[in-house]
């Protein structure tokens, strides 16, 4: 009886996934090495730093990474606390006080106040002590870190972006999909309870395939509607 709906789910989860075009990071903008396509990259990294080429050492590192932010070999400094979040007299699930997990991975870039280069270990050996630090490299566009006019400095007033660090619970406000329905049609919801609307749910930092960073196609406002029942 139950044989064929599970039957149709795994096939269509399956053509879902096939449909996804392969991460490719090193040609979007998340590719800050010298070989970068943006216009804001690396030009020239000093003393031990000879690496310049490599592209995932701005956000992760192969060892001490830090574990605290809950994102995997985590290798860049985030602010914890300073952020307003979005508030409103409607909303009816639970909005975290600051943002968590891959928020603060995307924040520690995108809120403009911590520069491109302030990482745990740089790329090649002998680079690590223990902290975070800004190493003084040269960019191309002659910044160090999101300039406050750009379009991408989201800033650390959240009270005007889409809700993060929302626990996502269609039973507080039935206007939206299962968290299920939301995951098998290929947006993530993070955190221990698997529960957590961050960054992350939206945009995949590895795929530019669907433009800025969408993790599906937002053509009709498909993504939208993958979570609010509208
Ligand atoms: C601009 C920042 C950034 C860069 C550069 C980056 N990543 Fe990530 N990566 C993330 C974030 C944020 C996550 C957390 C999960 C998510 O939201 O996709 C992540 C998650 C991952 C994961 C865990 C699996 C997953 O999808 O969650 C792996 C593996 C990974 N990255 C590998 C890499 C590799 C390899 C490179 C270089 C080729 C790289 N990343 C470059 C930000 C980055
Ligand atoms: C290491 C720094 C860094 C991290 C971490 C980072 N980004 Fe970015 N991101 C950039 C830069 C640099 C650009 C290009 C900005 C520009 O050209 O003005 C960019 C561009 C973008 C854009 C496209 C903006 C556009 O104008 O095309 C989006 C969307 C975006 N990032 C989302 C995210 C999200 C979501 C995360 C976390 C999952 C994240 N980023 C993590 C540095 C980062
Ligand atoms: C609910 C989904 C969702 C969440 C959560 C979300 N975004 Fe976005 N974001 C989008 C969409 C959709 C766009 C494209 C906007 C458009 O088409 O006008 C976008 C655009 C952007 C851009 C490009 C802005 C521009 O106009 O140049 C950046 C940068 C960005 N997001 C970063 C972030 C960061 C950082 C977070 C977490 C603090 C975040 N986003 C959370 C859906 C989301
Ligand atoms: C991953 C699921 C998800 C996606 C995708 C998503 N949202 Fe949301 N959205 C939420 C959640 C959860 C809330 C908080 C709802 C609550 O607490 O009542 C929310 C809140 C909102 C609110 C504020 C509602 C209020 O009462 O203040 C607006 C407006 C909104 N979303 C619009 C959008 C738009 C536009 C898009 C597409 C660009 C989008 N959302 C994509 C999950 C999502």
């Amino acid at each position: 009886m139950f044989a064929r709906p599970l039957v149709l789910a795994l096939a269509v989860g399956l053509l879902g996934n096939t449909a996804l075009a392969a991460d490719d990071i090193s040609s979007t903008k998340h590719n800050l090495s010298t070989s970068g396509t943006g216009s804001i990259k690396l030009a020239s990294a000093p003393g031990a730093d000879t690496d310049k080429d490599q592209l995932c050492s701005f956000c992760h590192t192969p060892h001490f990474g830090d574990a605290s932010v809950g994102v995997v070999l985590w290798n860049r400094s985030v602010n914890t606390s300073g952020y307003t979040m979005y508030s409103s007299s409607s909303i009816d699930m639970t909005i975290a006080s600051q943002p968590q997990g891959v928020s603060l991975a995307c924040l520690s870039c995108h809120d403009g106040t911590i520069a491109f280069d302030n990482l745990r270990n740089g790329p090649g050996a002998g680079d690590y002590n223990g902290n975070t630090w800004s190493r003084g490299w040269s960019w191309t566009s002659n910044v160090n870190k999101m300039s406050g006019s750009a379009s991408a400095n989201v800033g650390q007033d959240l009270s005007n972006d889409h809700p993060v660090s929302v626990t996502y619970d269609n039973t507080a406000d039935t206007a939206f999909y299962s968290a299920t329905a939301v995951t098998s049609a290929g947006l993530r919801l993070y955190g221990s309870g698997g529960n957590q609307v961050e960054c992350g749910s939206c945009h995949n930092p590895h795929n530019n395939t669907y433009a800025p960073f969408l993790r599906i196609n937002n053509q009709g406002s498909a993504l939208c509607l993958t979570c609010h029942v509208k």
